[in-house]
């Protein structure tokens, strides 16, 4: 790990370390911070929280929310939820990783994109959806629209 995750880290670990049941503020703080949880920082947090790295690693390996790697440019995400489902979102899914050659939570082998699954984006009446990154909604998904919108993701920014 190079110096700048440890210098954003340092902070949040003092700022936590004192606290009870801080474990998974603090990786909420550092995935929010970073966008993911270095592996070289879980030696750290087990000492500030008084915790093993193997308590600290296996709380960060269950929730997928946790990143261990940074995500891609973009992070995709799938409706898996029923009503989405009803309308073709196993199709689009199965589209999805074959395009992008990962299943989920991964990343493509060019950094574009990570692909996420997601239950519910409140929008049942249109699916298939997806959104991209944070606030990018894509209703009534088609496979066609699915390819032009991946040729967006991978273009360089
Ligand atoms: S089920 Fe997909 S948006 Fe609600």
């Amino acid at each position: 790990m190079d110096a700048s995750p440890l210098a954003v880290v340092a902070p949040l670990l003092e700022a936590r370390k004192n606290l009870p049941g801080g474990l998974l503020p603090l990786l909420h703080d550092i995935q929010d911070a970073l966008g993911y949880v270095p592996p070289a920082a879980v030696p750290l947090i087990a000492t500030a929280l008084n915790l093993s790295r193997a308590e600290v690693h296996g709380v960060v390996s269950y929730y997928h929310h946790f990143r261990q790697v940074p995500a891609g440019r973009h992070v995709l995400r799938i409706c898996r939820a029923e009503a989405c489902q009803a309308v073709g979102a196993d199709g689009l899914i199965a589209q999805a990783q074959a395009a992008l050659g990962c299943g989920w939570h991964a990343t493509t082998a060019d950094g574009a994109v990570t692909l996420e699954p997601v239950f519910c984006l409140g929008q049942c009446a249109v699916g298939p959806n997806l959104l991209v990154d944070e606030d990018e909604l894509h209703a009534r998904v088609t496979p066609a629209a699915f390819d032009r919108l991946l040729e967006g993701l991978r273009e360089p920014s």
